[in-house]
């Protein structure tokens, strides 16, 4: 009995730990990411579901059309990141875990991609992009807002 509560309240933290992680990836929970952790842990999805409508910290919808995250782990930090970072709450005057008033953009901050090498990195809509600058970063945000305005 002891021995199944422990399993299962190991799960129940690898399983808040994980959604944990791919929010702070791509800024939200979908029904695909939501699917892909109950089949890695072996959990019913519908307890999956529950845990992340459960939890305030969670989000299941993107808030922003796009999700630009920066990687502020040590790599990337050292690389710059701060600097793409003020760059972006600079120009569209918001705040990691803020989304413009238009609904375009939603910014956050990520530890680590596991890109340490290609330092900055960047996960634009859940791609993650390295070696990035301050106006390359900038660009692609340009982009996505000016093509949502054309
Ligand atoms: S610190 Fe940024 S990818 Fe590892």
């Amino acid at each position: 009995m002891n021995a199944t509560m422990r399993r299962n309240g190991y799960r129940a933290d690898a399983l808040i730990e994980t959604l944990h992680t791919i929010q702070e990836s791509f800024g939200f929970l979908d029904d695909v990411s939501l699917r892909f952790v109950a089949d890695a842990l072996r959990v019913a999805p519908s307890q999956v579901y529950g845990v992340a409508t459960f939890y305030h910290f969670f989000n299941l919808k993107p808030q922003g059309k796009h999700v630009c995250s920066v990687c502020t782990g040590t790599a990337c930090y050292i690389k710059g990141a701060g600097k793409i970072l003020d760059a972006i709450k600079e120009q569209h005057g918001i705040e990691p875990g803020q989304t413009t008033p238009d609904g375009e953009l939603s910014l956050l901050t990520v530890r680590c991609v596991g890109a340490c090498g290609l330092a900055p990195a960047v996960v634009f809509d859940g791609q993650v992009i390295g070696n990035q600058d301050v106006e390359q970063t900038q660009a692609r945000i340009e982009g996505w807002i000016s093509h949502a305005n054309s």
